[in-house]
C-alpha cells in the first residue's frame, strides 16, 4: 500500500512522504486492513522498528482532524515520550477544521495536579504513571480523549504493569467508546491482550531488516538457519572480538553487557582496539564530542572515562550517567561516529537506537535477592532486535556468547529460537494493590467491596482471573486503609478521609503515608536536616536506595552512633541482618543527600559514596517528591514548623546548595557551581547582582560576557547603554573560558 492512497488528511500525507515514506511496511498494512483507521481497537504486537509509531500517528490524527477528538499516547518512560513527542511535532503546521492549528503536548512530571493546561492540547503524551495521576485528580479535559495510544504494552507483566492496566480499565469505565491501539514487541498471548481490550489484534514477525541470530563459540557463530560465519582473530575476548569483526565490516556494534563496571571496563577496552580503525576525519569529529562531553555537567572520574573512550570510537551507556551525557552518547551512535557501544540492559527496552551488530555478551543480570539470574526470552528478543539499521544495514546481526558446546545449543533453543513468556498481570500483589484500591475509592472509580472487585474486573488482571481471586486480599488491604485512617465505612459504602484523598492525590503509597505522617508526628529530640531526609528515605517510594559498598558500610554505620538523636523512626538492631542492611541503605541514601545539599560536588560523591551522576539524579528526584509529599501530609496534620522546613529542604535538594544559595541559583543560567563562584566573588544576594557593574560580574570565572547579560536581564539595575552594547558584541566570545554546561533543574 503506497502512502498516496491512505485514508487520511492530505496535509498528513504530506508529512509522511516528506520524511521520504512512500510504501507503508506490511504490519503498517495490516493494521490499516484491521479497521484501525475507522475507530477498531487493535493490539500491533510486532518487532522492534517495524513502524508502529505511524499507525498510532495516522489514528491519532484520524481523531484529531476529522472527528474533533482527543488523543492521549501513553509510554513507559520519559526519555521515550520526549521522543514522540518529537516525532508528533511534524504535525504541528497542520490546520484543523476549526481553523487552529493541531497542538502537541507532553507532561511527564507533577503528579499532584490535574495540569490544567493540557487541555488545549489535541495530542497529550504522558507516561503511564502520570496518566494514572491524572484520573486521579480527574483531569476534566480526559473526558474529551477520544483515542488512548498505549505504547510498549507488553511492559503490562512488569513491576510497574499494574499502573497501566488500571489506568486502561478507568478510561475505558469513563468511556466506554473510547478507541484503544495498543503497541507492543511480539509477544506469545496477543490475543489475550486483544481479547481484555475488545481489540482486533495483529502479531508478526515482519522486520524491515533482516536480522540473522546465532550463537558464537569461540571464533565462529552459528546462525539459527544452520549456517556458520567464521570470525577473524581481532581481541582475545569474544564479545569485543565479534564487535570489532563487524566494525571491520563498515558497521557499528552494540554490546550488552550485565553490570555498569563491565561496561565501562569493556568500553575501554574497545576504545583501544579501535586504534588504527578509524581515519583521521573521524577521530576529529570525535575529538570535538569529546570535548562537548567535558563541559557538561560537573567533571568527574566518569565524565573523564566517558570523554577518553569516545574520543577513540568507543562508549558505554548506563543509568549512572547524566541525562546529558547519555543523550549525546545515543546521538554520536545514531550518527555513526561511536563504532562500539557498550549497554546495560536498560538501554534495550528504551530509546531508537539501531545497530548492524548486536552483542549479548552476558545472557544473565544481577537480580538483588536472587544473585545472577537468566534474562526472559522477551528481554532477549528486545536486545537482539535492535540488530539492523532501517536504510543503512542489508541485515542485521545479533549474537549470543557461549563458552561450550552444550551451552551453545541450550542458547540457541532457549533463546534463539524460543518463543517469547506469556504476560502476565502482577496487579495482585499488595504493593501494587493497597495504591490502587484507595485510588479508586478516593476517586469515585469505586465505593463497596462489590464496586471495586467489579472495577479490577475490568483489568489484565481480572481478564485471566475471576474477581473472587483478589477478594481475600482485597479485604486485607480494605482493613488496613480503615485502620489508618485512609478509609471510612458507612454500612457497605466506602468512602476516603481528607487524608486518604491527599494519600491518593500525592500519588503515594499508602504505606509511604503511614510512614511520613507516623514520623513527622512523632519528631526526635534532635530535628535536623537529616531527620526528614532520612524519613523519605525510610518509605517504600524511595527506589531504589544507595545501598552500602564494602568501603563505607563503616562509615555508615558510624554515622548511625553519632546521629542516635536525629532519627524520627526506631533504628532496628542488627538482630536481622536483611532489616538493618535494609536501613543501612536507607541511611547511606540520607548522607548522600545531605552532602548533596551542603554542595559536595559530584566527583566527591563519586569517590566518597560511589554514586554516579545519575544515580544521584534519580535519588534528587525522588527526595523532591517525597519531600513535597511530606511537606503536604504536614499541613493535613497541622504542623507549620515542619513544613517551613519541608520547604526549604525540598528547594534545597531540588538545587542541590546550602540556604544562602538559594535566592542565586533560582536565576536563569545559573546553577549549584555558579551560584557558587558568585557567592564567594561577594555577590550574595539578587540586591547585590543588581548593583555590580556588569564589568565586574564579566570577570567572575565561568560568567562571562554572555551570563552577566543574562543575569542583568533578570535582575535588573542600571547598565550603561555604551556597556551594555559592548557587551552584545562581546556576546558568543570569550567561549573556553564560560562553556561549562550546567545542569538546571527543571
Ligand atoms: N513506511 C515506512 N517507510 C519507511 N520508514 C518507516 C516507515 N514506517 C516507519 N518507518 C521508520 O521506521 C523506524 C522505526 O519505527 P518505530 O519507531 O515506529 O518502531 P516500533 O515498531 O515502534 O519499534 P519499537 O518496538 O522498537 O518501539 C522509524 O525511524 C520510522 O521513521
Ligand atoms: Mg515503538
Amino acid at each position: 500500500m503506497r502512502v498516496e492512497e491512505l485514508d487520511v488528511p492530505e496535509p498528513v500525507k504530506e508529512v509522511i512522504l516528506k520524511r521520504g515514506f512512500t510504501e507503508l511496511y506490511p504490519p503498517q498494512v495490516d493494521a490499516i486492513e484491521a479497521g484501525v483507521l475507522e475507530g477498531r481497537n487493535l493490539v500491533l504486537a510486532s518487532p522492534t522498528a517495524s513502524g508502529k509509531t505511524l499507525i498510532a500517528e495516522l489514528c491519532a490524527l484520524k481523531h484529531v482532524i476529522e472527528r474533533r477528538g482527543k488523543v492521549l499516547y501513553l509510554t513507559p518512560l520519559r526519555a521515550l515520550a520526549w521522543e514522540k513527542y518529537e516525532t508528533f511535532q511534524d504535525y504541528t503546521g497542520i490546520t484543523k477544521r476549526d481553523g487552529r492549528k493541531v497542538r502537541v503536548g507532553i507532561s511527564t512530571g507533577d503528579l499532584d495536579s490535574s495540569t490544567p493546561w493540557l487541555e488545549q492540547y489535541d495530542i497529550i503524551i504522558t507516561t503511564n504513571e502520570k496518566c494514572d495521576s491524572l484520573l486521579r485528580h480527574k483531569a476534566p479535559w480526559m473526558e474529551g480523549v477520544s483515542l488512548v495510544v498505549a505504547d510498549e504494552i507488553h511492559l503490562i507483566g512488569g513491576d510497574r504493569g499494574p499502573t497501566l492496566e488500571v489506568a486502561l480499565a478507568r478510561l475505558r469505565q469513563m468511556k466506554p467508546d473510547l478507541q484503544i491501539l495498543a503497541l507492543s514487541a511480539t509477544i506469545r498471548n496477543a490475543e489475550e491482550v486483544a481479547e481484555w481490550l475488545k481489540a482486533g489484534w495483529i502479531a508478526t514477525e515482519w522486520r524491515p531488516v533482516e536480522l540473522r541470530e546465532g550463537v558464537a563459540l569461540n571464533d565462529t557463530v552459528m546462525f539459527k538457519d544452520g549456517s556458520a560465519k567464521r570470525l577473524k582473530p581481532l581481541h582475545r575476548m569474544d564479545a569485543l572480538n565479534i564487535a570489532l569483526n563487524a566494525v571491520l565490516d563498515g558497521g557499528q556494534s552494540l554490546v550488552f553487557v550485565e553490570s555498569r563496571r563491565r561496561a565501562m571496563s569493556l568500553a575501554r577496552e574497545a576504545a583501544a582496539a579501535l586504534a588504527g580503525i578509524l581515519s583521521r576525519r573521524e577521530l576529529a569529529e570525535l575529538q570535538k564530542v569529546s570535548a562537548d562531553i567535558l563541559v557538561r555537567g560537573e567533571k568527574t572520574s566518569l565524565s573523564d572515562d566517558l570523554a577518553s573512550s569516545v574520543s577513540r570510537g568507543a562508549a558505554f551507556h548506563h543509568a549512572g550517567l547524566s541525562t546529558a551525557h547519555r543523550r549525546i552518547v545515543e546521538d554520536t551512535f545514531r550518527a555513526g561516529q561511536i563504532k562500539v557501544l557498550v549497554a546495560t540492559p536498560t538501554l534495550a527496552a528504551g530509546v531508537n537506537l539501531p545497530a548492524r551488530t548486536v552483542v549479548i555478551g552476558s545472557y544473565r543480570r544481577f537480580v538483588p535477592g536472587y544473585g545472577m539470574y537468566p534474562i526472559s526470552v522477551l528481554e532477549y528478543k528486545q536486545m537482539s532486535g535492535r540488530a539492523g539499521r532501517p536504510q543503512y544495514d542489508e541485515f542485521g546481526e545479533a549474537v549470543l556468547i557461549a563458552s561450550s558446546s552444550d551451552e551453545q545449543d541450550a542458547l540457541m533453543e532457549n533463546y534463539v529460537l524460543a518463543k517469547p513468556e506469556r504476560l502476565y498481570s502482577r496487579l495482585a500483589q499488595e504493593v501494587a494493590l493497597r495504591g490502587h484500591t484507595l485510588a479508586a475509592v478516593a476517586s469515585d472509580y469505586a465505593h463497596s467491596e462489590r464496586g471495586l472487585l467489579d472495577f479490577f474486573s475490568g483489568t489484565f488482571y481480572g481478564y485471566h482471573y475471576p474477581p473472587g481471586n483478589i477478594k481475600l486480599i482485597l479485604g486485607a488491604i480494605l482493613s488496613y486503609l480503615s485502620r489508618e485512617d485512609m478509609i471510612q465505612y458507612k454500612g457497605e459504602y466506602i468512602y476516603a478521609t481528607d487524608f486518604g484523598r491527599r494519600v491518593s492525590e500525592l500519588y503515594i503509597d499508602p504505606l509511604t503515608a503511614v510512614v511520613l505522617r507516623d514520623g513527622l508526628m512523632r519528631g526526635a529530640p534532635e530535628v535536623t536536616d537529616f531527620t526528614w531526609l532520612h524519613l523519605i528515605c525510610h518509605t517504600p517510594d524511595m527506589r531504589p536506595i544507595l545501598r552500602p559498598r564494602r568501603r563505607d558500610a563503616e562509615a555508615v554505620e558510624a554515622f548511625v552512633e553519632e546521629h542516635r538523636d536525629e532519627f524520627a523512626c526506631r533504628i532496628p538492631d542488627d538482630g536481622d541482618p536483611i532489616d538493618y542492611e535494609q536501613f543501612l541503605g536507607e541511611v547511606k541514601t540520607a548522607m548522600v543527600l545531605n552532602a548533596w545539599i551542603e554542595e559536595m560536588s559530584e566527583s566527591d560523591l563519586l569517590e566518597q559514596f560511589s554514586v554516579q551522576p545519575g544515580d544521584r539524579y534519580s535519588a534528587v528526584h525522588n527526595a523532591e517528591w517525597l519531600l513535597y509529599a511530606a511537606h503536604e501530609l504536614a499541613e493535613v496534620l497541622g504542623l507549620p514548623d515542619h513544613r517551613r522546613h519541608l520547604r526549604q529542604l525540598r528547594n534545597r535538594v531540588k538545587y542541590g546548595v546550602t540556604p544562602r544559595l538559594l535566592p542565586l541559583v533560582r536565576l536563569r543560567g545559573i546553577g549549584r557551581v555558579r551560584a557558587r563562584v558568585l557567592y564567594n566573588s561577594g555577590f550574595t544576594s539578587i540586591a547585590a547582582l543588581k548593583r555590580a557593574p556588569v564589568s565586574k560580574l564579566v570577570e567572575i570565572p565561568l560568567i562571562g560576557a554572555r551570563l552577566a547579560k543574562i543575569i542583568k536581564e533578570q535582575v535588573g539595575g542600571v547598565v550603561d547603554e555604551e556597556e551594555w552594547r559592548r557587551l552584545e558584541a562581546e556576546e558568543g566570545e570569550q567561549r573556553a573560558l564560560t562553556d561549562f554546561i550546567e545542569e538546571e533543574p527543571e
